[in-house]
């Protein structure tokens, strides 16, 4: 098979490439090596910067998202028996979406569909060749049978454990990482939100977090040592914990009810640089990870599929290298401080095993001084609604 741009991995990143590449009329295929159930089962985050909202209408999937969608122009930070709102629109003039990222997956792989594009499920032993040289080819095995797709470019949008990053030389891939000493244990419950907007709640017993999907459909967090299991929480110890780290009054009409899903996501800052190597292109988890804090995770994916796809057509229409060449250092600008804001928030907003009275003074004031001072309101905010493309 011959296609311009091998795509491995079939989550937002590949799936959103290759949508936006077809409407362009620049043909690809998505290698994915799960199940479409499996890849729509994954449970993920759900905040939408502006920038990925406009990309997903520029890709033709905006419709059942600005149906359903829910705008928020603020969020909430707590803190004890304080809380601060964090206006959005008042700051930078920009609001984020509430849409979950299976949501945008089940919207792309039906536009997907739609449009005939090609998305080969269950592949496995996904290899990329040649990737140093002008003619590189994906091999990947299908029913038993082995298949080769001659390429000119592989974008690499295959997550954390994926076999792109994997595929760049040791010398010249730099790692860079930080492990947080702590997880969240979150929950999906078909219950009403706690309230209008987000809580991003700081407690002495640990960070706390009040998020949604729907009206009628909620997603909580709660953090917790990286030793705890699943198993340990009950849903009833799940929401008396949840109830102790929020406010009084959000905790007194707090709706609870059974966890339709329920699971630990440990934490982790992660950035492997280059982004690009020869005809390789990394996107998204495939290249960087950030701490959920800041809810930056699917909008970095996004911003890298801008700056790849910009690139690939500028090189397919104009024949300009540019946006190709350019295309790690302008992804890594916009990921390092993404990771900056996520890495500042995790700090702020989680107790640290080690943080000490000092640890606790310096989360403190910093509260301090974002409840008081515009310009931190405005800087975390125009972090949180996303730093321009
Ligand atoms: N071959 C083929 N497919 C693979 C391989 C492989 N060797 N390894 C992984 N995959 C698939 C996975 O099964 C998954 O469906 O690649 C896809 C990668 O998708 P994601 O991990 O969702 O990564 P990405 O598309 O970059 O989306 C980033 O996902 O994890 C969240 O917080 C993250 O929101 C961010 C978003
Ligand atoms: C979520 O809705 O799952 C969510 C929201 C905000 C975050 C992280 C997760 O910062």
């Amino acid at each position: 098979m011959r296609t311009q741009v091998a795509i491995i991995g079939g989550g937002p990143s590949g799936l959103l490439l290759s949508q936006l590449l077809h409407r362009k009329g620049i043909d690809s295929v998505v290698l994915e090596r799960q199940t479409r159930d499996y890849v729509l089962s994954r449970i993920r985050a759900g905040v939408l910067e502006w920038g990925m909202v406009e990309l997903l209408r520029e890709a033709g999937v905006g419709q059942r998202m600005d149906a359903e969608g829910i705008i928020h122009e603020g969020t909430l930070l707590a803190a004890q028996n304080r809380t601060i709102r964090i206006n959005f629109r008042k700051l930078t003039g920009k609001a984020v979406m509430i849409y979950g990222q299976t949501e945008i997956t089940h919207d792309l792989y039906d536009a997907r569909d739609a449009m005939g594009g090609v998305v080969i499920h269950e592949a496995e032993g996904v290899t990329p060749h040649g990737l140093d040289s002008d003619a590189p080819h994906v091999t990947y095995v299908k029913d038993g049978t082995e298949h080769r797709i001659d390429c000119d470019f592989v974008a690499g949008c295959d997550g954390f454990h994926g076999v792109s990053r994997k595929s760049i030389p040791s010398s010249v891939l730099k790692e860079f990482e930080r492990v947080y000493p702590f997880g969240w244990l979150g929950v999906l419950s078909e219950t009403p939100p706690a309230d209008d907007e987000l809580i991003y709640a700081i407690h002495e017993r640990g960070f706390a977090l009040c998020s949604m999907r729907r009206a009628d459909l909620s997603r909580h967090y709660v953090q917790v040592p990286l030793t705890d299991r699943v198993e340990d929480w009950s849903d009833d110890a799940f929401w008396a914990e949840l109830k102790r780290r929020i406010p009084e009054h959000a905790a007194q009409r707090l709706v609870t009810g059974p966890s339709i899903e329920k699971s630990i996501a440990p934490l982790r800052s992660f950035v492997a640089e280059p982004m690009r190597w020869g005809r390789l292109f990394l996107v998204g988890d495939a290249a960087h990870i950030v701490p959920p804090t800041g809810a930056k995770g699917l909008n970095l994916a996004a911003s890298d599929v801008h700056y790849l796809y910009n690139g690939l057509l500028a090189h397919y229409q104009d024949g300009t290298p540019e946006g190709l060449d350019d295309y790690s250092r302008k992804a890594l600008l916009r990921v390092w401080k993404a990771e900056r804001f996520s890495w500042s928030m995790t700090n702020m907003m989680h107790r640290f095993p080690d943080q000490g009275d000092f640890g606790q003074r310096m989360q403190e004031s910093e509260l301090d001084y974002l409840e008081h001072s515009t310009a931190a309101q405005t800087a975390l905010a125009e972090n949180y609604v996303g730093l321009p493309y």
